[in-house]
């Protein structure tokens, strides 16, 4: 089975998730893609949609569902989205697409955070995947250098702004072997936006789709 066929089989078992008046929010990425196509079949219990970027918009706004902002939605119910890389402690890596800054924001605000992924994200120590940091341009050479001070090797990602308007550093050879920790460090950085780990808002349920099917995880 290939990676699309399996991102598919996890964002359908997260429909289940789904319950009338659900004040929904949605992610950004492929898999998140295959999510968003079978909403049309659950729009009578959706109460309100929001979505943590642009790109996710423009996709449900062509399916006809009209998109809620955060400041009007208040809190979400569930929050559906994908990750780069996920721990056993439900820690994430995320921004791979470059919307990990409202991806946070509407995992800080959701009460359940669903996250949807193929068993090629699951892996022991975090950070194969480059860290995505979103830094204010500015700043960017200064947080560059603070993280070659951490042994990381910050890249700019090239012909990226986020829907933010910033600049996006992936920074290659870290190991995050202590997520909450690091993700409190790198935060207090002057400059950094967002740190693309998700360690102290980790997810709480994961639907994980390997060869035999779709595994379903539950955070404690
Ligand atoms: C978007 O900014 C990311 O956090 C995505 O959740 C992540 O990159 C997963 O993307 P795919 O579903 O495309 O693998």
């Amino acid at each position: 089975m290939h990676h699309g066929e399996k991102k598919q089989q996890a964002a359908k078992a997260a429909l289940q998730c789904i319950k009338p008046g659900t004040i929904l929010g949605v992610g950004t990425g492929s898999t998140v893609n295959y999510f968003i196509d079978e909403l049309p079949a659950f729009r009578d219990q959706l109460e309100a949609i929001v979505v943590s970027s642009k790109a996710s918009e423009d996709r449900l706004k062509e399916l006809g569902f009209t998109i809620t902002p955060l400041n009007e939605a208040g809190s979400l119910d569930l929050y559906v989205d994908g990750a780069d890389e996920a721990n056993k402690q439900f820690h994430l890596i995320k921004g791979g697409g470059g919307a990990l800054t409202r991806e946070k924001i509407l995992a800080a605000a959701a009460r359940e955070f669903v996250c949807i992924i193929d068993d090629s994200k699951w892996v022991g120590v975090l950070g194969t995947f480059p860290l995505p940091v979103e830094v204010i341009p500015m700043a960017r050479s200064y947080i560059a250098r603070q993280f070659v001070k951490n042994r990381g090797q910050p890249i700019l990602r090239q012909d990226f702004i986020t829907d933010n308007g910033n600049e996006v550093l992936d920074i290659y050879n870290l190991q995050i072997t202590n997520p909450v920790e690091m993700e409190n460090r790198f935060n207090q950085i002057p400059g950094i936006v967002t740190v693309g780990i998700f360690a102290q808002r980790p997810a709480d349920r994961i639907f994980m789709a390997t060869e035999d099917g779709v595994k379903e995880k539950m955070r404690g």
